[in-house]
């Protein structure tokens, strides 16, 4: 596979202080064309901010502190301006799609304005055009529709409006920040056999991010395990389902015995994870983890190859608790 995206070292700083607190990072990430990444983790790992830090939208106070980001431009690694990778390369997706849709705005101009805006064509092709958006993302009636404003939209159709502006925009990269949440099951599947779908028709590369264990592992070739602010463990996501290394995602997994019957949702651990400002030089799992030493309260595992061909942040990998 080729690669799309290449992010090595990020780090997320909360102010500027000459030792700042970094809620999320150092921490690498690729992504290949046509290759979904699902990354998973408690609330408050860092997933959402990690996606903003690739498009530079962080919250007021945060800062990208360290890093570079790469991404494919006609067969050379480039590292372009975050403004130029926004509405552009890289599209983002998130659990609000009305946050994305100007409510001032018919949905047929909203997508037409893009596509003028990145094809430079006419008014009147421009219409055509984001009707046929329209069409590819699976809205019924597009002629129609497109003269709807955002407010006359379910949620679910609003979300197929945002997935077709990162198209019209040519997007090759879809940021999805648990895209399905706000929608009930059924818009739910919907919506990822759309993302699925595209990802093959156009050789979409998605960064998807959820809660829900299932659902990453229906739809994620690999998967990041984060856990306060770090990956803990990586790898294709067949070989870490079938056998995960670290403590973390073992329990994690642990949680969710039957995976295919229950609702998929990640279970509570027991105990919580550390905030930022308190985050120790160890591993930072181990106020919680059942196999943890004073080596792991010392030093902080990196993350090593297992034989397996995933990479595990762990002194006690693959042993059982
Ligand atoms: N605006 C902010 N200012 C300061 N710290 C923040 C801010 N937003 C997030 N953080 C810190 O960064 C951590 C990671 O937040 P993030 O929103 O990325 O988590 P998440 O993994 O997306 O969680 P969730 O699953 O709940 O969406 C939080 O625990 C918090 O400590
Ligand atoms: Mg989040």
């Amino acid at each position: 596979m080729s690669g799309l995206l290449d992010i090595t070292n990020l780090r997320i700083d909360l102010g500027q202080a000459r030792t700042p607190v970094s809620p999320v990072g150092p921490l690498d990430l690729t992504l290949d064309v046509g290759e979904c990444l699902g990354i998973v983790g408690e609330s408050g790992s860092g997933k959402s901010l990690t996606l903003k830090a690739i498009l530079d939208v962080l919250p007021e106070g945060l800062v990208r502190g360290a890093g570079t980001l790469r991404v494919m431009e006609q067969g050379k690694w480039v590292e372009p301006a975050a403004k130029d990778l926004r509405g552009r390369k890289i599209g983002l997706i998130s659990q609000e799609p009305g946050a994305a849709l100007d409510p001032l705005m018919r949905v047929g101009d909203l997508i037409g304005e893009i596509v003028r805006l990145h094809s430079g064509c006419s008014r009147a092709e421009s219409k055509t055009r984001a009707i046929d958006l329209l069409r590819q993302v699976g809205v019924p009636d597009p002629e129609k529709r497109a003269t709807f404003w955002p407010h006359e939209l379910s949620g679910g159709l609003k979300q197929r409006i945002v997935i077709s502006m990162a198209l019209a925009c040519k997007s090759e990269i879809l940021l999805c920040d648990e895209p399905t949440t706000a929608l009930d099951v059924t818009i739910q599947a919907q919506i990822v056999d759309l993302l699925r779908d595209l990802q093959k028709q156009h050789g979409l590369g998605i960064i998807f991010v959820t809660h829900d264990l299932a659902l990453i592992r229906q739809i994620a070739d690999r998967i990041c395990i984060m856990y306060a602010g770090l990956i803990v463990e990586t790898g294709p996501s067949a070989e870490i389902f079938k056998a995960p290394q670290h403590p973390y995602t073992r329990a994690l997994l642990a949680a969710l015995p039957d995976i295919e019957a229950s609702s998929g949702n990640l279970q509570p651990i027991e105990g919580t994870p550390p905030n930022p400002t308190d985050f120790s030089v160890g591993c930072r799992f181990a106020a919680r983890c059942a196999l943890a030493t004073e080596a792991c309260r010392a030093a902080r595992p990196l993350l090593e190859k297992t034989e397996r061909g995933t990479m595990v942040a762990c002194f006690h990998a693959g042993v059982a608790p």
